[in-house]
């Protein structure tokens, strides 16, 4: 299944063409880097991609469906891993989750589903009732890591650049 679509896309700011004819495809189980120097155009894709900003011409399509700036269904099928630790620490590892998750709409028996099963994913279930402000970095990384995947995002986002 294509995940992702971005056809000829371009996007101006003023007179800096931060998009030219950009295109790219993402497959279902893919994982695709965006590489480049500052101001290659990496956070705009990204931005157009997840419905932050439009473009000025050329199509994107998310699971099938056409990208629109702010379209909140598509929202909900994506996640993102910041590259802070962006927890609450004052929030047990369990409530965290169930916070991200309900962000995203997840609610009920099957928010208590999906905490479950990313604390077993990232094996964190025995620490479930305590906050990560006591964690290890590794471990506040892992909760970071199921804050993200608690909804079952169709697409997920990493950074690994802060700019
Ligand atoms: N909101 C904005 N307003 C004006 N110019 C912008 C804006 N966002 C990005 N740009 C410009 O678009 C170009 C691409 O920026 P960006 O996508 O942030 O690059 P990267 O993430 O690859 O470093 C740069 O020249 C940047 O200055
Ligand atoms: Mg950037």
């Amino acid at each position: 299944m294509t995940v992702a679509n971005m056809k000829d896309v371009i996007k101006r700011f003023g007179n800096v063409q931060a998009l030219d004819h950009v295109s790219f495809e993402i497959q279902e189980g893919e994982v695709l880097g965006l590489l480049g120097p500052n101001g290659a155009g990496k956070t705009t894709a990204i931005r157009a991609l997840a419905g932050l900003i439009g473009s000025d011409s050329g199509e994107i399509m998310l699971f099938g469906e056409k990208q629109e700036v702010n379209n909140i269904r598509l929202k909900q099928h994506l996640g993102l891993i910041t590259q802070e630790v962006t927890v609450f620490e004052e929030l047990t590892a369990e409530e965290n989750l169930r916070f991200f998750g309900g962000l995203y709409g997840v609610k009920g028996d099957k928010l208590r589903q999906r905490v479950k099963e990313t604390l077993e994913f990232v094996g964190l279930s025995e620490h479930s009732k305590k906050a990560p402000g006591k964690f290890s970095g590794g471990m506040q990384r892992r909760l970071n890591i199921a804050c993200a995947l608690v909804h079952s995002p169709k697409l997920l986002f990493g950074a690994v650049d802060a700019s």
